[in-house]
Order: C-alpha cells, then structure tokens, then sequence
C-alpha cells in the first residue's frame, strides 16, 4: 500500500511540475529565449537626453566624447602590460613580468572607473577591441617580441599622453562644472598613472649593481 501511496504522490507532483513549466497559455517556459537581435536602443556618442544630475545634456555629450578617447587610450595601455607581462625577457624578468602584471590590474581598474562614469553621465562607453583600435591615439607595437629598454620606452610615452589628457581634460570638465568627473581623473586616473610612471622608469636608469664608478 506504502508504495501505492508512494506512486500517486509521485504522478501528482509530475503533474504539478508538468503545469508549472508552462504558463496558462501553454507556453514553454523554461527553454532561454536565446537568438534575439533586435535594433540598438542608444546609438554611440550619444547621452540620454534628461538624467537628474543637474548637468545638461550638451555638457554631458561632451564629457564622454573627451572620456570614450581617454577610456581607449587606458585599454590599450592596460593591453600594453599584459603583452610586456608575457614577453619581457632577460636578468629582471621575474620582478619585470610581476611589476607589470600589477599595472595591468590597476589600469584595468582604471577601465572600469572611466567606463562607469561614461555610463553614469548617461554617455555609452566604447567596449571591443576592434572600435577601441580605432579611437586610441597610442601607436600599435608590433606582434613580435622587443627589447626589455624599448617595451619600457613604448610604456612610458603610453602613460605621458594620457598624464597630459587627463590634466587638461580635468581643467576642463571643472570649467564645466562636473566636478564628479574632476575628482576621479585627478585622484584615480592621474594619481594611478603618476605612480605607475615612477616605478617603471626607474628600470631604465643605468645604476651599478656590483661595483659603484
Ligand atoms: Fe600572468
């Protein structure tokens, strides 16, 4: 009797399952609706015309224009680091390939933050690699391997653009009154940058190791 019992709760629960996987029309509700394209909802370089930050849309338009550039320039210089993490060689390789690899968490950090405050001002952050090759004012390196002096030099001038950028660029979003995005390109975006400079050129000063001249 016990497994009788048993067998009806079994088809009872089946039937309750069989019902709660479709929807009172009969719709199959479990399977993911996966294959949809659809037209874009905001086109690029545009921002959402009314947000309640107390910034007009011209002003804001402008900003993540200014900010889409400094992003892909940071994706690139991020991208930069994990090539010279890979490819570094030589008597510092081991402090060389840590070193880097720590700049391209801080820059992808960067990424994040630039990309975030575009979207915040209701702008549209550029994303793929090939629309950020596109827009980055940064000169592509070679695919090959090069010496651990000139990966160096490659970093440094990369970090030197978007020093100057964001400085000018922070002078003038404050003119503009988005004082939101002055705090973050001063105290993440050149900060980080200034820091990341330091550490890697002093790879590049002739200091003795053995014997003082
Ligand atoms: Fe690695």
């Amino acid at each position: 009797m016990a497994t009788a019992t048993a067998t009806a709760q079994e088809k009872n629960f089946n039937k309750e399952t069989d019902e709660k996987a479709t929807d009172h029309k009969g719709t199959d509700m479990m399977t993911p609706h996966a294959r949809q394209h659809a037209k874009v909802v905001q086109k690029f370089g545009t921002v959402i015309p009314r947000l309640s930050l107390g910034l007009g849309a011209e002003i804001r338009e402008q900003i993540t224009a200014k900010l889409n550039v400094l992003l892909a320039d940071t994706l690139t210089l991020r991208d930069l680091y994990k090539k010279s993490h890979w490819q570094v060689s030589g008597p510092t390789f081991y402090q060389l390939h840590l070193l880097f690899d720590k700049h391209y968490g801080e820059q992808a950090e960067m990424v994040d933050t630039i990309a975030e405050r575009i979207q915040t001002l209701g702008g549209i952050s550029v994303a793929m690699a090939a629309d950020v090759a596109e827009m980055t004012r940064i000169p592509r390196p070679p695919k090959c391997r090069e010496e651990v002096p000139v990966q160096i030099s490659r970093l440094l001038e990369a970090h030197e653009l978007i020093i100057k950028d964001t400085r000018a660029l922070a002078g003038k979003v404050s003119e503009l009154g988005d004082d939101g995005t002055n705090d973050m390109l001063i105290s993440n975006i050149l900060r980080t940058n200034e820091l990341q400079v330091w550490f890697v050129s002093e790879h590049l000063v002739e200091m003795p190791l053995i014997f003082a001249k």
